[in-house]
């Protein structure tokens, strides 16, 4: 058995997350359960994880939430169920903490179209301008940034930069476009990133369900493209879109984001229906691979053997922890 477990530590960089059987009998809600207990564990899941996880998690919300749960909490380890730039930003706020991420592989579209020896070069070109970055991006990227912001508060931090001043907006086009119309600015440069999962839904198929539906309001998450939050009845975060949902009469929704969310959508208000959005794809489905490579066996492994860990070289921390702070001060500030 030690064996069989130093071979799955030793091939944990490769695979990403420690490839070992599970016995199928097990209960893994309850053996998470205790383990959370025991441990003094917190779960903080992100509203696109898969149902069973979100159930389990001792908070579920969107970005920024999640950033404010890592940094207050006193639990004695953060179990990240997300992907890895949201464990990794959890460890910037809390760098005494020790974080867990069930598969490190579970990585983002968006932060990997802006690498960071690129974004230099880049900014380089642009000495005046404040650089602006979603959450979304890598720790090195952070530390080239000088406010993050998630997609609840983008407005208020770009509201924050004096008007004159340029801003360089990284990596998502799309939220960036939205920012430019909704703030007025002009001079705004845009990095050329967007979300695989909310680039996928299909115009077409969008607006030939709302024919057939005609009472249900299409809702968007600002990373879908210009075209599509054109015709949505209401554009915000995650948590955003389920408060809409919660709060707005209508009692049909297409809901253009990431699937997961309808597990929470569906439990606040089970009299009302969700349609997915459809993407424009053969497989119908809108699902995030990298959010979903956290699998409830994953999960218990990563709990049970305290692997695999967030790491991050110090200096980058305290680099990258100044744009969060200033993100966390702003929305402090705004009440969120
Ligand atoms: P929010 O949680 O800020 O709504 O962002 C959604 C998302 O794409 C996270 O990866
Ligand atoms: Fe990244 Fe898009 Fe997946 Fe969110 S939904 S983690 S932005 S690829």
């Amino acid at each position: 058995m030690q064996d069989t477990l130093n071979f799955a530590k030793q091939r944990l960089e490769k695979n990403g997350y420690l490839d070992l059987d599970v016995d199928p009998t097990l209960d893994l809600m309850e053996a998470i359960t205790k383990l959370k207990k025991e441990k003094n564990m917190i779960l903080l899941a992100h509203y696109y994880q898969e149902s069973e996880i979100q159930d389990l998690a001792d908070y579920v919300g969107d970005s920024l939430q999640l950033a404010q749960m890592a940094e207050k909490t006193d639990a004695d380890i953060i179990v990240f169920a997300g992907v890895h730039f949201m464990a990794e930003t959890a460890k910037i706020l809390n760098p005494s903490k020790k974080v867990l991420l069930p598969d490190l592989k579970a990585g983002c579209s968006l932060a990997e179209s802006c690498p960071a020896p690129l974004f230099a070069k880049y900014k380089e070109q642009h000495p005046d301008h404040v650089v602006v970055s979603y959450i979304n991006c890598t720790a090195a990227l952070k530390t080239l940034t000088d406010i993050v912001c998630t997609s609840s508060n983008a407005k208020y931090v770009i509201n924050s930069i004096p008007e004159e001043t340029p801003i360089i907006f990284a990596p998502d086009k799309n939220l960036g476009a939205y920012l430019q119309k909704e703030t007025g600015r002009e001079n705004m440069l845009l990095w050329n990133g967007a979300c695989m999962v909310h680039e996928i839904f299909s115009h077409e198929k969008i607006v030939k369900l709302k024919l057939r539906h005609p009472n249900a309001k299409f809702i968007a998450h600002p990373e879908c493209e210009p075209h599509l939050l054109e015709i949505a009845d209401y554009i915000g975060s995650t948590s955003g879109l389920l408060k809409y949902t919660q709060n707005d009469d209508a009692t049909e929704f297409i809901v253009g984001t990431e699937a997961g969310i309808l597990h929470q959508m569906q439990q606040k208000s089970p009299e009302k229906t969700f349609i997915p959005a459809p993407p424009d794809n053969m497989c119908a489905c809108n699902d995030c691979p990298h959010m979903k490579l956290n699998t409830l066996e994953k999960l218990y492994l990563c709990m049970e053997h305290e692997l695999p860990e967030i790491h991050i070289d110090p200096a980058i921390i305290e680099r990258a922890k100044l744009p969060i702070d200033r993100m966390m001060e702003i929305s402090a500030k705004a009440g969120l």
